[in-house]
């Protein structure tokens, strides 16, 4: 297993470009299903979550072409399996998402439950309920949620809980269904959007898209499109808290900052100094900041995909900080391993309460999820002496070269195969 080893203590300066959003590109991809015509990806990733994605597609008999992190072509006119095993949604849960195409494109389908995750139970029921409201009749067996229906109808879809990925599910779902379909308390997230947006190219009718409430008037069929994945916003999250923690200076390019707003004014309220134009942000983290308090919670909110960077962040601002989660029960991992770099960090419930003004020094730890992992880094940037990241093929399911990209903007961090 691949590991990092972090020589902290440089602060980061320099430039980096942000790759496509992976939670844009993965559903953005089942939505192939969904037509038999060509669906091009102008720019994809070498991501191991989209190559999992490719591989279950392939499988389902989708033909793939093109060069991983680069244009990619999809058509779905020869499916030859109406079934995504076991084996490929464990090992990543947006497998779930062939659900909603495969179901309203052919009628059928049988998709494994992905189980639980290392950051919470992560349940299904909303995308289930939200299927059966458009009249699938769904069983259970042996793991497997087994799906069928004669055309589906349009409905309303009340959400009980804001699901990204149950909101993305639906609107696949019901871009073929018969007449018109509302999804109540939908969640907002750009990602939602851009998925939107490919499928408005295809030909869907959708209105509402980033509102909590999207309208969807079902059509008979759809075409091919094509279509360039928003750029990451955790990604440019993750970047601009490594060089704020390490009290660098940098330049985001290619990014949209409006998808960052919540974080952005954060990092604003410790005292960063930050300019922002249309497509860059600019961080200087060079002077003494201070503490804030972080709930998460759905889009607009503070993104709970950078709870725990944030988490390293502050262990460097003056003050105490208190961190709560909101979305994920257990997504607070990464808190013994920065902990053992010396972190001064309790936890109370869903809360972490962060004393800042602490002196890291480098230790051995282990990643337990994606985030839980670019935390650990950003503490071993910091952090005085040597660490070592163990297990990161978590990290590699989310960045693309991290270590590389970070190294160019100066960190002393290398890759043991
Ligand atoms: C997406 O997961 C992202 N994954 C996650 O990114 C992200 O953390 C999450 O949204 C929240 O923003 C992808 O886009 C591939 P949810 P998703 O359904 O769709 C509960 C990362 O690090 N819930 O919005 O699975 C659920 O348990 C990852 O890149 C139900 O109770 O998240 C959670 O508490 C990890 N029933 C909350 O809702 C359901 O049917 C939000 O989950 C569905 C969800």
């Amino acid at each position: 297993m691949d590991k990092f080893v972090i020589e902290g203590g440089v602060p980061l300066k320099g430039e980096i470009s942000i790759k496509p959003a992976k939670n844009s590109l993965l559903p953005c991809l089942a939505a192939s299903i969904l037509t038999a015509e060509e669906v091009i990806f102008e720019k994809s990733s070498s991501l191991s979550d989209i190559n999992s994605m490719l591989s279950l597609l392939q499988y389902l008999g989708v033909s793939v072409s093109g060069k991983a992190g680069e244009r990619v072509v999809l058509k779905a006119d020869k499916i030859s399996s109406l079934t995504a095993p076991y084996d490929l949604v464990r090992k990543m849960r947006a497998s779930f998402l062939v659900l909603g195409p495969l179901l309203s494109r052919f009628k059928k389908a049988k998709v494994s439950l992905p189980g639980g995750c290392a950051i919470g139970a992560r349940p299904v029921d909303q995308h289930i309920k939200g299927l059966k409201a458009l009249g699938a009749e769904i069983d259970f067996e042996e793991g497997y949620v087994v799906a069928k229906c004669n055309r589906l109808k349009g409905a309303d879809v009340f959400f009980d809980k804001i699901t990204v990925g149950g909101t993305q599910n639906i609107l696949m779902a019901a871009v073929l269904a018969e007449g018109r379909t509302t999804i109540i308390n939908a969640a907002k997230e750009p990602e939602v959007v851009d998925l939107g947006n490919l499928l408005l190219k295809m030909g869907a009718k959708i209105e509402g898209l980033g509102t909590d409430r999207i309208i969807i008037h079902g059509v008979e069929n759809l075409k091919g499109a094509t279509h360039c994945p928003i750029p990451d916003r955790i990604e440019c999250g993750t970047f601009l808290a490594a060089a704020a923690a390490t009290r660098g200076i940098i330049k985001i390019k290619n990014c949209i900052p409006a998808h960052l707003e919540k974080f952005l004014t954060k990092l604003k309220e410790m005292g960063f100094e930050i300019q922002i134009d249309d497509a860059s942000i600019f961080l200087n983290g060079e002077k003494d900041v201070k503490s804030v308090d972080i709930l998460t919670a759905p889009y607009p909110g503070f993104p709970t995909d950078l709870q725990a960077q944030s988490v390293a962040l502050l262990t460097q601002a003056s003050g105490i900080a208190t961190v709560r989660e909101e979305i994920f029960e257990s997504r607070f991992m990464h808190i013994p391993e920065l902990q053992r770099l010396g972190a001064d960090i309790k936890l109370e419930g869903n809360t972490a309460v962060v004393k800042g003004k602490t002196l890291l020094k480098g230790a051995p730890v282990m990643a337990s999820d994606l985030r839980a992992s670019a935390s650990l880094v950003i503490a071993g940037l910091i952090a005085r002496g040597k660490t070592v990241v163990n297990r990161i093929y978590h990290l590699d399911r989310g960045y693309e070269n991290f270590e590389e990209r970070l190294a160019s903007l100066g960190a002393k961090i290398e890759r043991i195969k």
